[in-house]
């Protein structure tokens, strides 16, 4: 059963794919090399020993987009596809929206089109916001996010649900906590572009002395240590989460189905508890200093991720030291390619 990744290069993309792949699904990738690298497609074929197809083009250029269609029975889709930087999207955010909007409703045309089903989006917790009250399980009102990222986020969640309400599809749509940590290889982990935003990435970079020193937004808030508080979801326990879900779709009876499940491990750690957490799994310093909270920064987010343990059979199993020792491997092999 052939399914369609887009993005299957990218960070969470590569290690679902691998997880397609060990699930023995056959797999196409599109991904327009925005955000990876050519040389993970080696490494997925290493790690799995299966070739997955692969087409290097940008989903808005429809005419291709259906030429894979026409070329493969595709029985669902997996859409990692979108730009990601809270911080760029703010700066350019009619790439954003034309980017990660665009490229959903070209697919979507497809399916529409060639009468197909099974489609699961990646969202993000950021459709919460602050939320009131911890953990945040799926009933959590939603709110406006900040960033234009976080926009396109909760306009593709809503896209789908009318293309699942009118025209009878079934769809996925997965909300993720914190991604962190590499494949157990160590061939396929993040590629952040240029300085990166995100803590782990970052805190890799300052361990291996790319970076100087660790900034840490703010340690005033109300919070123990008062460093801001997320939920770490190891990348790979993520992926799982993908063929459990397409599987649960897969086997759906009814012709509608709009499913939503939080992806997380339901613990927050502060920042300063991942700094310390990364320097005991991997003996090495992370020189930091407390600077100023970042804009737009919220202070607490845990998900409860019990819907999908009851549903998918899914649960998080690897533990923050385990991700935060991958990350460190996957760094390493990095700096062999140099
Ligand atoms: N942080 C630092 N220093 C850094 C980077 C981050 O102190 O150099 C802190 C942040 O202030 C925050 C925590 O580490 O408190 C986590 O920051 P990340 O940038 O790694 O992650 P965010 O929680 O801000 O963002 C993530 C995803 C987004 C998503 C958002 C939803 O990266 O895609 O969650 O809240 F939109």
């Amino acid at each position: 059963m052939t399914i369609l990744v887009t993005g299957g290069l990218g960070y969470i993309g590569s290690h679902t794919v691998v997880e397609l792949l060990n699930n023995n699904f056959d797999v196409v990738i599109v991904d327009d090399l925005s955000n990876s690298e050519k040389f993970i497609l080696k490494n997925i074929e290493e790690v799995t020993g299966k070739k997955p197809v692969f087409y290097p083009f940008d989903l808005k250029r429809k005419e291709l987009l259906s030429q894979v269609f026409d070329a493969h029975e595709i029985a669902g889709c997996i859409n990692f596809a979108a730009y990601k930087a809270v911080g760029e999207s703010q700066e350019k955010p009619l790439d954003y929206y034309e980017n990660n909007l665009f490229t959903l409703i070209n697919i979507l045309q497809e399916f529409k089109r060639r009468n197909l089903s099974n489609f699961i989006f990646s969202s993000s917790c950021t459709v919460y916001g602050q939320a009131d009250e911890q953990p945040i399980d799926e009933n959590t009102p939603l709110k406006t996010p900040e960033s234009s990222y976080g926009k396109t986020k909760q306009m593709g969640e809503e896209i789908l649900k009318d293309f699942a309400t009118a025209y009878q599809k079934k769809v996925t749509l997965l909300r993720y906590f914190n991604p962190i940590g590499s494949h157990p290889s160590a061939l396929l982990g993040e590629l952040p572009l240029g300085i990166p935003n995100n803590l782990v990435p970052y805190v890799t970079q300052t361990a291996s002395k790319i970076r100087e020193k660790l900034s840490i937004w703010g340690n005033d808030y109300p919070t123990a240590d008062g460093t801001a508080i997320r939920d770490y979801i190891y990348v790979v326990d993520l992926a799982k989460a993908h063929v459990k879900a397409l599987q649960k779709l897969l086997d759906e009876t009814s012709e509608t189905v709009i499913d939503i499940y939080n992806l997380g491990t339901g613990k927050g750690s502060s920042v300063l508890e991942v700094v310390e957490a990364f320097e005991r799994a991997n003996h090495v310093e992370v020189p930091y200093q407390i600077c100023e909270r970042r804009a737009g920064d919220i202070t607490v987010a845990f998900a409860n991720a019990d819907k999908a343990e009851r549903e998918l059979g899914w649960k998080a199993e690897t533990i923050l030291e385990e991700a935060l020792r991958t990350t460190w491997e996957w760094q390493k092999y990095l700096q062999t390619r140099i």
